[in-house]
Formats: C-alpha cells, structure tokens, sequence
C-alpha cells in the first residue's frame, strides 16, 4: 500500500453540486498601475478549481492579498477575477466584500458551476485576529457546505479563514496544498541521496532552523548570497564593505557544532560548503569583479559567488540525487550580479533525474523569469515564502494541520 497525504482531500468527500468555500492564496505581485506582474499563484490554483467545476460546485472563492490597514482599493482583488476568467475561460464573479448579505445573495442565486471571487479579506482586521465571529461570518455568508484549504501559501498563518474556519466547516485540502506539502516533506524526508540544499538569501536568522534541519538532512549545503558573508566573517575572513549579520556568532556555533556532530571536525567544510570565492562591485554598477574569499578588500562589496564557487556548486548539483534550493545566491535585483544565481538554477535543471525543489519568495520569482515556462525544469517551485519556508524547516503549518484527518493504512505525516 503506497502512502498517502495525511489530511483529507477534496477526492475524499462527495462535492457533488456543493456550494464550497475555498480559501487561495492570490496574494499576487501587482504593477504600479496595479496590473498582475506574475500570475503564478493563480495558474497554480486552477487545477483545484477545474476539479470542483468538474464536480458542478459552486465556487466561492477568498484570498488576502498585500497588509492593508482597513478598506485599501489598491489591494483590491477585482484584477484577479479578470485574469481568473482569462486563465479560466470562463465568467468569474466578483463581490467588492467577503461577508454580509450582499455575498449571501449573490451566492444563493448563483447556479452550481459558478465561480465568485470575494474581496481582500484583510481589509477586516478580524482577518488576522483568527476572530472565531469572523469565520463564522464568511461561512454563513458563503452559505457553503465545505471548506477547501488550497491557499499553500497563507498555510503557516493561523488567521480566521485559515484557522477559525476549520471549526466551523468540514475541512478539505485543496489540490494544491496536496502537492506542496507532499513534494517538499518528501524531499526532505525521504530524499534519493546525495540531498544538495543550496541556501541564499540575505539572512541567517531568518534560515537558521532550516539550516539546522539541512544539517540532519542533506549531504552537502551549498551556502551562498549574503548570507555567505555573515558565514565567512565567522570563520575569520574580511568582508569589506559586504553586507552581514552582526550578532549571529552564538548561532553560527551552534551550526558548526551541530554539523561536527555528524560528520567529525576535519569534514565540516565538505558538509557546510561555502564560496571559495565572490563577485563584487556596487549595487547599481554594471561591473562585476571577482575576488577570492581571502582578498576582499575594505571598500569591496560581496554581490555574488564567483566563478570557481559556480564551479564547485555546479559539480555538487550534478551528482545530486535531490536538490533543496531556498534562497538567491547574489543580488538578483541587478542582472550582472544575478549571474550566479542563473547558472546554479542551469545547474539544477541540467540535473534531469534529480528531484529539484525551490522554495518560495524570492528564490521562486528568480527561477520562474529564468525558467520562462511556469518552473517546469524543476520538479517542483513552490509558490510559498513563509510557508515552504516553516515546513522546510521542519515547522507544522497551522492552516494544514486543522484539516480533517486522514484514515486508513498507509497515511503519513
Ligand atoms: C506570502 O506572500 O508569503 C503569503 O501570501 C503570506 O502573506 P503574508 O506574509 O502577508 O501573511
């Protein structure tokens, strides 16, 4: 018997011309004109929403999107529901609020198969306060009769339409957070070895779990991005003008015990990989230089890894069996020093037999351009931040943990 997600899906329960309330995460980057920059989040609801149409539900579908502070309508979602319908084909209804009776009466005269895309739910404070009245609201209004939980991205948030209203309504994973929560568990869990995680991004407080939890984990992590810098200034080196973390040492002992603990003193630095060397210059400039770890000098700013560092992780990522990726290895915002991070995502795609995983956020937005074709050289692109974040690191997330339990032989958690 093969194992299966340990929640219930929508596949588990008869949704049979049921009205069902779907909690997505189109929390979408928009334009200064408040058009979609990226539309990844909505492709990546479609197949929940195609698999309960095919079922003749009635959609009613919520979403935050941005912090607004009150009623914001540059954070409206009505721009979704237009590029919804065009992904979908299909008319998508949109009301300019998420409860009351403007959202009853539309849902109760809308015949099954419709889709109706409710307002920013955060534009109601109680929406963060994972105010029990609140939930109770959506659903009443909703009228539905099942809650799908699809919103991977919103799942490490314990707020009302994540959390509360599991209490009210029986709760169903999405497709969606089926997908996620399998590819990136099964990644870390039961990985084909050797596991390679390369981990970027500006700080190391903000990976230091999953860093930990690499270390029990992976055979090699490949440490890049600024985060490198706060690495190297502990293991003695000068970092110029590069950004860093003060205050991290105890932390960084902490890893380097950790990792000692595994693999013995003398194969640390196999374990914990970092850049031989670096690609430095100013945020703006259009000129890279590359400098070994021991030569960079006072007025130097680390932006990227430099070439022999390519080289290394390159080799490493080719004999991967699996491959975490959390966080760029350089400044992304500048193309010149986002060179790094392009020719480790090459690396990755060229290992085809590898499971590839990337994380959210940031790493996510950067494979997706490179990529140009929805992520599809890598096994999986999360389209979670936080989320893929917490459960890499080995966090239950509140919004998939209040779902209904699986049964039966084979579950896993
Ligand atoms: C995200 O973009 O990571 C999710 O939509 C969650 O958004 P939040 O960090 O504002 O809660």
């Amino acid at each position: 018997m093969g194992k299966r997600f340990f929640k219930q899906t929508i596949r588990d329960v008869d949704v049979e011309r049921q009205t069902v309330l779907v909690r997505v995460d189109y929390n979408v980057p928009l334009h200064e004109d408040g058009t979609i920059s990226d539309d990844f989040r909505i492709r990546a609801s479609l197949p929940t929403i195609k698999y309960l149409l095919d079922h003749q539900c009635k959609l009613v579908l919520m979403s935050h999107l941005g912090r607004p502070e009150g009623r914001d309508e540059k954070l409206s979602l009505a721009p979704v529901a237009a590029r919804l319908a065009e992904l979908l084909g299909r008319s998508v209804m949109f009301i300019d609020d998420c409860v009351g009776d403007k959202v009853r009466q539309t849902v109760r005269h809308a015949p099954c198969g419709s889709i109706i895309l409710l307002e920013n739910l955060r534009f109601y404070k109680e929406e963060e306060a994972d105010d029990a009245s609140f939930a109770k609201a959506l659903v009443k209004s909703s009228g539905a009769s099942f809650f799908v939980q699809d919103a991977f991205g919103a799942a490490h948030r314990a707020h009302a339409s994540t959390h509360a209203i599991t209490l009210c309504l029986p709760s169903f994973a999405g497709l969606l957070i089926e997908k996620e929560y399998t590819a990136i568990t099964d990644a870390m869990a039961h990985p084909a070895h050797p596991l390679v995680a390369v981990v970027g991004g500006a700080k190391v407080s903000d990976k230091i779990e999953l860093v930990e939890r690499l270390i029990t984990v992976a055979d090699k992590i490949l440490i890049g991005g600024a985060m490198a810098n706060t690495f190297l200034k502990y293991k003695g080196y000068e970092v110029g003008s590069s950004v860093f973390e003060d205050g991290q040492d105890e932390v960084l002992g902490r890893i380097y015990q950790k990792a000692e603990e595994k693999v013995g003193a003398e194969r640390i630095a196999d374990l914990l990989v970092l850049p031989p060397d670096v690609a430095v210059g100013n945020k703006q400039s259009s000129e890279r230089r590359e400098v070994a770890i021991d030569g960079i000098e006072p007025e130097d700013m680390a932006l990227d890894i430099g070439s022999r560092t390519i080289d290394c992780f390159s080799a490493y990522l080719r004999g991967a069996g699996t491959i975490i990726w959390n966080g760029p290895v350089g400044y992304t915002d500048n193309e010149v020093f986002s060179y790094g991070s392009a020719r480790i995502a090459l690396a990755v795609a060229s290992n085809t037999k590898a499971i590839s995983v990337v994380g959210g956020g940031d790493t996510a937005d950067f494979v997706l351009k490179w990529d140009g074709n929805g992520g599809a050289s890598f096994t999986h692109v999360s389209t979670g931040g936080g989320a893929s974040l917490e459960l890499m690191s080995g966090k239950k997330l509140p919004g998939i943990e209040s779902l209904l339990d699986a049964y039966g032989p084979g579950v896993v958690h």
